[in-house]
This record gives structure tokens, C-alpha cells and sequence, in this order.
């Protein structure tokens, strides 16, 4: 399956935050922790160059911890890098701290200049649904951007003031005109970030279960009380389908007829994955 998204509203998107970057001083960039190749989109790299830089590892609950930390040894090259779980503000104070590390260089200039306690403005920016209204929330103290787990969502720009002063922007989940390769579609679709209206949710669900396969083998079984053999499949009856007949049996997903239902099975285990309940997965290692 090769998963391209790139709805209009989001070149225009594009476009704005291009015009809106000559107003910040810090570009905070969000990435999913489980995939953070992926989840990281070239055309806001290219935003971002020549501003102070955050990479923000967000859901890092739902990640391998050991495999995040290689992660952000590896990003942390390129400026600071940190992993969060947005819903949690304990994890904020890294990020104020992070924010004013990323800015001292900003603020020694202005210094030089005589310029003191000028408002510090950040974009946040990010790939749809990767929880950058959840992280602007969490790190104003407040109910200030609007979340929402539809991806594509257009949103207008927003100023949103945090209690020391400093100013974030938040901005519409974007992507980018094509994907390198079928890998990233796949990974960005898996968790969310593409529109399940455009995806063929079966296919789908049978490249997450030979991903799962190859990274944590057994893990889908366990979750659905199935035995090993269950889903084995042979020529005629391929992995994937078997293991879909299997959860839908085990988890009585029927349809008319009262007949086990592969499509709500698929729908299930994507949606489990999304939400954790597979386990923490990382799917992509430096
Ligand atoms: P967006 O603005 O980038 O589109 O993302 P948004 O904050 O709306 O978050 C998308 C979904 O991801 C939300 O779930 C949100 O709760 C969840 N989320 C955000 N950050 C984290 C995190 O660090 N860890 C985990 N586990 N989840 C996170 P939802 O199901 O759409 O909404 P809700 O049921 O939580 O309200």
C-alpha cells in the first residue's frame, strides 16, 4: 500500500507558517516518539533553519523507553532533543527549561543590545494528530489549543501566552507532498496521522501485524488470548487474515450472520496499537 496525504488545506497551512516564522525566535518541533524518522516532516525542517531549535519526542509513554533514549542520543546531535508525555505537566518543566537553553543564545544578544525582557515567541509545529494541542495545554497550564483526534483539522492562528511572558503559536498538523518511501506512509498511517478515510484499514492492519511480527513477535497473541499457532497461516490462508479471523472470534467481532468479522478485527487491533494497549512499541530504531 503506498499512503500518500496531502490535502490542500494543507499547503496552505504550509504557507502560512512560512509567512508567520519571521515572528518567532524558537521553533518547537513535535515528533512521535514510536516513530520519530517518520513522524519528522522535511518541510518544517526547512521552516525551522536558522531559528533556535526544540525536537520534542511526544507520547514517549507509548514508546520503548531504552529504544527513545537512543533516539534522543542520536537527535540530541543536531540540538535539544527531549521525550515527553504531553498529557503528564510534570514534564513540562524539562520543556521551560529546554526552551530557555534553546533561547540563551537569543537572550544574550539582545543583552549585548541592551534589549532586556523582550516576549519570546516559539511556533510549535508538527505532523497531524501528534499532540500539539495537548502539549501547548499542558505546558500553558490551561485549556488554550484546541484538541482533537481528527487528523486535518484546520485550525486559525493562535497566540497562546505562557505565564512567564513567552508566546507559543500553534499551527495546523501538516505533511508533506510525498512520502520518501512506503515505510513512512505506513508508519505515519499506523499511528494516526493520516485521515483513516484514505486508508485501507485491512491492508493496513496486515502491515502492522508483519511489523509486529518482525519487532515484537507474540505481543498480538498475548493481547487477544490466542495460542501461537492460531494465526500461523499457509499459502492459501495468509497470516494476517488467519489472525484477523482469530481476534475476531476471540473478541466476538461479528457480523451479519453472526459470522467473525476480519474488518472490525483490523479496526481493533489499529486502534489498540494507537492507543497503547498492545504495549509500549517502538517501530522505527536509529
Ligand atoms: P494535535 O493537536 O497535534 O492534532 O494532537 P492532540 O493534542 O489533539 O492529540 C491527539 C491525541 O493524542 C489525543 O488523544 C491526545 O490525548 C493524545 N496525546 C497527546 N499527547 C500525548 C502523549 O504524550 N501521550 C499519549 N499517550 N497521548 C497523547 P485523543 O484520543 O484524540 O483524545 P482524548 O481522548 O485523549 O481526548
Amino acid at each position: 500500500m503506498n499512503v500518500q496525504w496531502f490535502p490542500g488545506h494543507m499547503t496552505k497551512a504550509l504557507r502560512m507558517m512560512r509567512e508567520d516564522i519571521r515572528l518567532v525566535d524558537l521553533v518547537i518541533e513535535l515528533a512521535d516518539a514510536r516513530i520519530p524518522r517518520a513522524a519528522r516532516n522535511p518541510e518544517l525542517d526547512e521552516l525551522g533553519r536558522g531559528k533556535a531549535r526544540l525536537i520534542i519526542l511526544n507520547k514517549a509513554d507509548l514508546a520503548e523507553a531504552s529504544v527513545t533514549e537512543l533516539w534522543l542520543e542520536e537527535m540530541g546531535r543536531e540540538g535539544i532533543a527531549l521525550a515527553v508525555d504531553s498529557r503528564d505537566r510534570g514534564d513540562m518543566e524539562g520543556v521551560r527549561r529546554a526552551i530557555s537553553q534553546a533561547c540563551r543564545e537569543r537572550i544574550e544578544r539582545d543583552k549585548k543590545r541592551g534589549i532586556v525582557g523582550r516576549r519570546l515567541r516559539a511556533m510549535v509545529v508538527g505532523i497531524p494528530n501528534v499532540g500539539k494541542s495537548t502539549f501547548i495545554n499542558s505546558l500553558a497550564g490551561k485549556a488554550s489549543a484546541r484538541t482533537g483526534n481528527k487528523p486535518g483539522v484546520t485550525r486559525g492562528k493562535q497566540w497562546i501566552s505562557l505565564g512567564d511572558g513567552a508566546q507559543l503559536l500553534d499551527t495546523p498538523g501538516v505533511l508533506w507532498p510525498r512520502f520518501d518511501d512506503e515505510a513512512t506512509g505506513r508508519d505515519l498511517a499506523i499511528i494516526g496521522s493520516v485521515n483513516d478515510d484514505n486508508l485501507d484499514m485491512g491492508e493496513l492492519s496486515a502491515q502492522l501485524i508483519a511489523l509486529m511480527d518482525e519487532l515484537y513477535p507474540g505481543v498480538i497473541e498475548e493481547r487477544y488470548g490466542l495460542t501461537a499457532a492460531a494465526g500461523a497461516g499457509d499459502e492459501d490462508w495468509p497470516r494476517a487474515a488467519a489472525l484477523l479471523m482469530q481476534i475476531a472470534r476471540s473478541k466476538s467481532l461479528l457480523r451479519s450472520g453472526a459470522v467473525p468479522d476480519p474488518d472490525r478485527a483490523a479496526a481493533l487491533l489499529i486502534d489498540d496499537l494507537r492507543s497503547g494497549r498492545l504495549g509500549r512499541v517502538s517501530l522505527e530504531r536509529p
